[in-house]
């Protein structure tokens, strides 16, 4: 694979490189530690190597050995992490990003250099002046690819840049289920199904660890809002609980087995995510066997013995926390004996372990800056992009845009110059830099998120593809000089934008700043109107019945607009299916406003990214009271129509299913044959549907199957016993009996249906 390619010949390039960096690495340690002794090694030393470096045994076991070199001061030192915007002084080898752990050179521990990466390495508010990386769209687009192959794609992209910048822990793998759609950072998840979700982050982890640097998976679990998401505590039924979120952590951990879980902001059911003793230990270690390291969430650690004996086993970005509290306070714990010395061994071991098991100690990341391939990767932001921008709505054939158009006009949403990106840790400066930003006045993001274009002009985009027709734009603040340029034209298309960032849910579905009034008045102005939605999830959309075709393009990535052109010109087919419901009303959703704390505005100043000190704020109830039913299933439980359903998306050809039929049995599965009756070729995604007694059904399975016109193929899309067993004794086991099987094109659109009857079934850990 392509991503296993570049990691090995990186490794060989930067061997070159090693002496240099152990060097260098070796006198921050000293700066810090205050005296280093160099060991020899085995070999200089005519010994025997150690147990660590025997590349032949198990990673934990080589942790272990680790940890008995290591003095008491290194693992102290290990276990807790600096946040370089705000450590003074900083040491010399520290770059601007979220995080930096000293490495113990002598025993070849690295340096751990933490950067953000949900959708490439981040660089908020350009804290490295000048570095720009490869922006994928956001992960709800990834997720609408149904791919996991892309989302490897995409994690193993991100990950060889990271490498190249010498980062080696990069915190991605946002895997919350988007429950709430006020959620500000539903972009930087993948949707709202547990299948979908675990499988898709799952692909991105390995991607991204291919090249031998750690991933996170994060945050552990049920952050589901941004509104004062420090005190927020997540009220759940634990069953549902384990059926719903943590299925999705705990198929994304077996699929792309991270190195490390970064614990959430929130508490569930009353104690906070990193100190809380059922998620770290209960559920992760005695249940799912996790062998990695739990790191906290920056700004995420109230205690030292709670937390400590709770499971977390690195506080990270220690500035942000009242106090270092892995730090002296664990020293004096441990002293007291009220945290045992072999609970501090146990940290650092699973932390080795992520840091071996990943390819990290054994291949360490370059010293200084490497080349990178921006346009080989700038491809395969553009390629999720092509797969993942869903066609919602294509009435009269308005789409795709015919060659011979003579005038199209854009209108709004910066068109001209670029596409919107969401705000938060996760931004990236991308290539080509940025043609709008606009920094936010007050509010809980404001001091880490500004609202960002990425340069990648759909204006340009569409003018290199119909060189014959005079394409203008207009911004669209004016809707009556909007509906006269749209008079004017053959085409118009209107770029519509949500701004979401982390820290902040978004306060109503409607689209902001009166883009409801431009979109209805353009189309009155020309029945041949086109939406371009670029949002960071759900948006109503009143003026649906007089818009002839709507395209949900979410944060297309740093080739937005030139993926955009492509679709609405009909040069690739629209395959993304949505991996979030869209709501008729917000009156439908689970909690139809975003909770905030009873009786009054949140305190705003403990939702940062870094949060502080929160002692003197009390936590407020969230009550998840749909419980396993998110999403596409809490709208079945209550007869709810959605706008647009889960796993719903347009193509420019037409299907036909036939010939469905259903098996029973230890490996369930429906088989159908696809026929592509349309004049073109396109990707049919059949889905697989399992519903257990009254219990709304849920996604067991899918097919991606592209198919060329006039042609057909029989399909068989298999039950993956993940997304309904329970997990039990370290095997995952499927309750016998009566299930309703649907195969559909989407939540609720069936193909066929039939209740089959299945034996209890037990499957081993089933990886990948
Ligand atoms: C976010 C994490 C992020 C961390 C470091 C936090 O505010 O919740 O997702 O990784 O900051 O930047």
């Amino acid at each position: 694979m392509r991503g296993a390619g570049v990691a090995a010949d990186r490794g060989r390039q930067f061997r070159a490189h090693k002496r240099h960096a152990v060097s260098s690495a070796m006198l921050v340690a000293a700066a810090l530690a205050g005296a280093v002794l160099v060991a020899p090694t085995a070999a200089q030393a005519g010994q025997s190597a150690p147990v660590w470096q025997d590349t032949s045994r198990p990673a934990a076991d080589r942790a272990a050995a680790l940890v008995k070199a290591m003095t008491r001061d290194e693992k102290l030192r290990y276990v807790h992490g600096l946040f370089p915007p705000m450590t003074k002084p900083a040491p010399a080898d520290m770059i601007p990003s979220a995080g930096y752990i000293p490495g113990v050179p002598r025993l070849g521990i690295p340096t751990l250099r933490e950067s953000d990466a949900s959708l490439g390495v981040a660089n908020q508010v350009e804290q490295r002046k000048g570095d720009v990386a490869t922006a994928l769209p956001s992960s709800l687009a990834t997720a609408a690819t149904f791919d996991p192959d892309l989302a490897y794609r995409g994690g193993a992209m991100i990950g060889a840049e990271a490498r190249a910048k010498t980062f080696n822990v990069l915190l991605a793998g946002g895997v919350n289920l988007t429950r709430d759609a006020w959620g500000g950072r539903d972009f930087e998840y993948l949707g709202e199904d547990p299948l979908l979700a675990g499988v898709m982050v799952g692909a991105h982890i390995r991607g991204v660890q291919s090249n031998h640097i750690v991933s996170t998976i994060k945050h552990y679990a049920l952050n589901a809002q941004e509104t004062d998401r420090m005190l927020a505590d997540s009220r759940i039924d634990r069953a549902a609980l384990e059926d719903s979120d943590l299925r999705a952590f705990h198929i994304g951990i077996d699929a792309g087995e991270p190195g490390s879980v970064m614990c959430g902001y929130n508490l569930v059911n009353g104690d906070w995510d990193c100190e809380n003793k059922y998620l770290l230990t209960t559920v992760l270690r005695d249940q799912w066997d996790y062998p990695g390291w739990v790191m906290s969430d920056w700004g995420g650690v109230h205690s030292t013995d709670k937390a400590a004996l709770a499971g977390l086993d690195q506080e990270s970005g220690q500035e942000l926390d009242k106090q270092i509290y892995f730090g002296k306070p664990l020293a004096e714990a441990i002293a007291a004996g009220r945290v045992p010395e072999a609970r501090l061994d146990q940290m650092v071991t699973r932390i080795l372990t992520g840091v071996i098991a990943s390819g990290l100690y054994d291949h360490p990341t370059p010293a200084t800056a490497q080349p990178i391939d921006y346009d080989a990767h700038a491809a395969v932001a553009q390629q999720v992009a092509e797969q993942g921008i869903v066609l919602l709505k294509n009435a009269d054939g308005v789409l795709p845009l015919a060659k011979t158009a003579r005038k199209i006009v854009l209108i709004g949403g910066h068109a001209d110059v670029g596409v919107l990106s969401g705000g938060g840790s996760s931004q990236v400066r991308s290539v080509g830099g940025v043609p709008v930003e606009i920094p936010l006045k007050s509010g809980p993001a404001a001091s880490f998120a500004r609202i960002t274009w990425h340069d990648s002009s759909p204006l340009d985009a569409i003018r290199a593809l119909a060189p014959g027709a005079e394409v203008t734009y207009v911004s669209g603040d004016d809707p009556v000089a909007a509906a006269a340029a749209a008079r004017n034209a053959d085409v118009a298309i209107v770029f519509a934008t949500q701004w979401r960032t982390e820290a902040e849910d978004i306060q109503t579905l409607a689209l902001p700043d009166n883009q409801d009034r431009l979109i209805d008045a353009v189309a009155g102005a020309n029945p041949h109107s086109v939406v371009v939605l670029e949002t960071g999830g759900p948006a109503l959309m009143p003026w649906l019945d007089r818009v002839p075709a709507v395209v949900e393009a979410w944060y297309p990535g740093q080739r937005g607009g030139q993926a955009l052109a492509r679709l609405l010109f009909g040069e690739v087919d629209f395959a993304g299916r949505l991996p979030m419901t869209f709501p008729a009303s917000e009156a439908q959703l689970p909690r139809p406003h975003p909770v905030t704390p009873a009786g009054g505005a949140g305190p705003d100043s403990a939702s940062n990214a870094g949060a502080g000190d929160t002692s003197a704020l009390r936590p407020f109830p969230v009550d998840y009271h749909e419980g396993a039913n998110v999403g596409y299933r809490w709208y079945a439980g209550q007869g709810e129509k959605p706008l647009f359903p889960f796993g719903y998306g347009l193509t420019y050809t037409r299907f036909n299913y036939s010939d469905a039929h259903f098996t029973g049995g230890a490996q369930p599965s429906a088989t159908v044959t696809v026929r592509n009756d349309g004049d073109r070729a396109g990707v049919a995604l059949p889905q697989l549907y399992a519903a257990a007694g009254d219990a709304p059904a849920r996604l067991v399975g899918w097919q991606r199957v592209k198919l060329a016109s006039h042609t057909s193929k029989s399909v068989t899309v298999t039950l993956d016993p993940r997304a309904i067993a329970a997990w039990r004794d370290g095997k995952w086991v499927l309750p016998g009996g009566a299930y309703r099987l649907t195969l559909g094109t989407d939540a609720v659109t069936s193909i066929a249906s039939e209740t089959v009857t299945l034996p209890q079934h037990v499957t081993e850990k089933a990886r990948r």
